[in-house]
């Protein structure tokens, strides 16, 4: 679908952004893997996240509609069941890297996964190696794509250090740590999102962290809350605060916003541009006990004029699936930006460096890729012009962003992909307007 978005003169208002998709993801994921029944409230209504339900389901967990939120009955962490087709993820990157940590210890049991287009370019080397340690099977396509299958092994805990700085891995690992023999310590590179630990340790789990070091031991059950509330997902949230201080006069409120300190980088990056952005943002945890709760603010934003920045590796984990609005906003701040650190991005739904470039190209502005990351040429304002999102919901919803703040307009080709995490995004945003 082609829609042509019409610069905006202000973006003035309230938003309840959704349920955080990676926190959805989590959330049903641990409840499958529970012995009692969880409900889940404010769980994200969206394709990636619909895609984990019905992978659960097949592994033979229970969910109920509810007026109030899902009700998720388990199986228990040792008793998945062997569904009678592959599970097919859709879209869901998240969903097909944690799910193998789970399916890897269920003994005598095999598991097929498979997904998109988008998914299938994506390597799952990076689970499947530290998973093998532990002594799990898989067998994937050319050693390292879907459709793979998961072989469930008796399973030892590893001593692990993440190659990268990824928080599909980290929890791919304790999904797995869980049903292992004795205890997994895992050694990050860089602090990346901490849902997974946050779930765990609210669900009884011995779980702690010292330094960039998290040390997970097994259970023989998950005790999670009866009652689970997933928050605002900043990543989505970013949108609207990127139209609302890139467009003069703008003023908006973003309310119950996740806070967590793993997620805020992109407000961080926001305000050192020149935004004016007031909200309670968690401070970074220092070591030892794992936060149970997710933390929530509302997030005010006004426009403001922006200067160019510097965004290193440290910093990427913690705004990665924004760093594209950052690209964005820095065509609107005159000088030079830099991302550097992020060559994780070209292994998104879309070669993110490479679609954000050639977008920000094609809309007027001046960007250029590096190896790991990219530098934008700001000069204060944008043409406008076209966007293919390519099946990348967040492209897609950068194209819209772009046309709000753009001088011209953008026509946005493949609008609808933006469904993978934010349905209402359209209609939320014509009501800003
Ligand atoms: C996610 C982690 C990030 C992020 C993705 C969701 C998660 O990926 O880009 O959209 O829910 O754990 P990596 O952990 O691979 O960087």
């Amino acid at each position: 679908m082609k829609l042509f978005v019409e610069p905006a003169s202000r973006i003035k208002g309230r938003l309840t952004a959704p349920a955080d998709k990676s926190i959805s993801h989590r959330a049903a994921i641990l409840a499958a893997m529970a012995d009692e029944p969880v409900l889940i409230t404010n769980y994200l209504d969206a394709a990636d996240t619909l895609s984990t339900l019905e992978a659960i389901t097949q592994l033979g967990a229970l969910v109920e509609r509810r007026s109030e939120g899902l009700m998720i009955r388990g199986t228990g962490l040792r008793n998945a069941q062997v569904p009678e087709a592959a599970i097919d993820v859709g879209n869901a990157g998240t969903l097909i890297r944690l799910l193998p940590g789970w399916l890897a210890g269920q003994q005598g049991s095999s598991f097929e996964l498979d997904g998109d287009a988008s998914i299938r370019r994506r390597p799952i080397d990076r689970i499947a190696e530290p998973l093998h340690l532990m002594g799990a099977e898989i067998t994937a396509t050319e050693k390292r794509f879907a459709p793979f299958t998961v072989d469930g092994q008796k399973l030892t805990g590893i001593d692990y250090l993440l190659p990268v700085a990824s928080a599909q891995v980290k929890s791919c690992i304790c999904l797995a740590a869980l049903i292992a023999e004795g205890p997994t310590t895992i050694t990050e590179p860089q602090p990346s999102r901490d849902h997974t630990e946050r779930l765990l340790a609210g669900a009884g789990v011995k779980i702690s962290r010292e330094r960039d070091q998290i040390t997970i031991f097994p259970t023989d059950e998950l005790s999670l809350p009866d009652q689970l509330d997933i928050p605002s997902d900043p990543s989505s949230a970013a949108f609207a605060i990127a139209a609302a201080v890139l467009v003069p006069g703008s003023r908006l409120l973003v309310e119950n916003c996740s806070v967590n300190w793993t997620r805020s980088g992109f407000i961080e990056i926001a305000k050192r541009m020149g935004a004016v952005i007031i909200t309670d943002l968690e401070t970074r945890s220092k070591d030892g006990a794992i936060a149970q709760n997710e933390p929530v603010s509302d997030v005010d934003v006004t426009a403001g004029p922006l200067k160019p920045t510097t965004v290193k590796a440290d910093e990427v984990p913690l705004a990665v699936d924004e760093l594209p609005l950052v690209a964005l906003m820095a065509c609107f701040a005159e000088g030079e930006t830099r991302i550097e650190g992020a060559a994780e991005l070209r292994l998104k739904e879309s070669d993110r460096i490479d679609a954000v470039v050639t977008a920000l190209n094609d809309l007027g502005g001046e960007a250029e890729a590096t190896d790991d990351g990219l530098v934008v040429v700001g000069s204060g304002s944008l043409r406008g012009g076209h966007v293919e999102a390519g099946g990348d919901h967040r492209i897609a919803m950068l194209g819209v962003v772009a046309g709000l703040a753009s001088r011209e307009g953008v026509e946005v080709e493949g609008v609808e992909a933006a469904a993978v995490s934010y349905p209402n995004f359209l209609d939320d945003i014509a009501a800003l307007r």
